[in-house]
């Protein structure tokens, strides 16, 4: 068991945002399977102030998952403050408010958001002070290693966080120039744990069991984040899970279990975005529930292209001998 501020988090497991993909469906669904928290994909704060109504479908329901934090980016402080405000009078259930400071992509961080904050740091401990302040709820905040690797700067920029206040950091270990690419370094975050004053979640690269374990071992993290390696394979999480709290390696899913992962996922899917568009998201998604079983490709094709209807996926999924 572990803490972030007062509140007791029941497993070493968090779901990784991902933008697209985990929507409260997606957490729900994710959930039973061990995670001890989870965030909403990036929020943006101009996007709340402006009332753009896809944004404000990314905030959590009165029904959703909890822990939850809702994941703000933004460039200027009294546009997170007046996100904040507008979050509270949406009277929405969460627990956190976490700050992107990892987002590569250029169309962000060009607008001074995400991760160009890592080339910032003084300002970014302004920023995160103010909005600290500001919050009736904890903030966190996920960061990466640095802009490119001549400037990594996490250690500073950690400081930095812990000075303005948040309760909890989790760290991409990757640049921002490696995007989604490359290694994730754990290694270079060994010792970091130690120096902190909050906990440290870790995330990149945990696509299997052992993967996790090694990057827990490495940096002694109170946590592990588990972001596309969990997608269309939630055991994944209970496999980490399990292990950390017995000792034991479940093994991977039968190919009937994921078909009865999908079709409940699709459900959930379905009642949060009408069918229309959760078909739309399963096309990229259902695919990958099958990656590793054999014979498989027919179908993966036929779903990343067949799917406009419920239906069709019940069809498909029948086929399936
Ligand atoms: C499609 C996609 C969308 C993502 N969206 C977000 C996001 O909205 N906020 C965020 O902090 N990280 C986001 N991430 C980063 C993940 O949370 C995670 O840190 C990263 O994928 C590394 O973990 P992995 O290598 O285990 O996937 C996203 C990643 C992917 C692949």
């Amino acid at each position: 068991m572990w803490k972030i501020a007062d509140l007791e988090i029941k497993t070493r497991i968090v779901l990784g945002p991902m933008a697209g993909i985990t929507s409260e469906a997606y957490r729900i669904f994710m959930k039973p399977f061990g995670v001890g928290l989870s965030f909403t994909e990036m929020v943006s704060d101009c996007g709340l102030f402006y009332g753009n109504e896809n944004t404000f479908s990314y905030l959590p329901t009165n029904n959703t998952d909890r822990p939850v934090g809702i994941q703000l980016f933004g460039s200027k402080i009294e546009n997170a403050q007046k996100a904040i405000e507008i979050i509270q009078k949406a009277n929405v259930s969460f627990d956190f408010i976490d700050i992107n400071f990892g987002c590569p992509v250029p169309k962000v961080t060009k607008t001074g958001a995400g991760s160009s904050w890592l080339k910032k740091p003084q300002m970014l401990e302004e920023y995160v002070k103010q909005i600290v302040v500001f919050s009736p709820k904890p903030v966190t905040a996920k960061i990466r290693l640095g802009w490119d690797e001549k400037s990594i700067n996490f250690l500073s920029v950690v400081e930095s966080l812990q000075n303005a206040g948040v309760v909890a950091i989790t760290v991409h270990a990757r640049t921002t120039k490696q995007m989604y690419t490359g290694k994730a370094d754990w290694k270079i975050l060994e010792g970091l744990k130690e120096i902190m004053k909050v906990p440290l979640i870790i995330s990149g690269d945990i696509f299997t069991l052992d993967d996790a374990i090694s990057a827990l071992k490495i940096t002694n993290a109170d946590a592990v984040m588990v972001a596309r390696g969990a997608i269309g394979k939630p055991r994944l999480i209970e496999q980490i899970n399990t292990y950390l709290e017995t000792g034991v390696r479940l093994s991977d899913a039968k190919l009937s279990e994921q078909i009865e992962y999908l079709k409940k996922y699709a459900d959930l899917l379905i009642a949060e975005k009408g069918e229309n568009q959760a078909m739309m998201i399963l096309r990229g998604i259902a695919p990958r529930f099958f990656n590793g079983y054999p014979g498989m490709k027919g179908l993966k094709n036929v779903l990343s292209t067949n799917l406009t209807m419920r239906a069709d996926l019940d069809n498909i999924l029948n086929g399936i001998k």
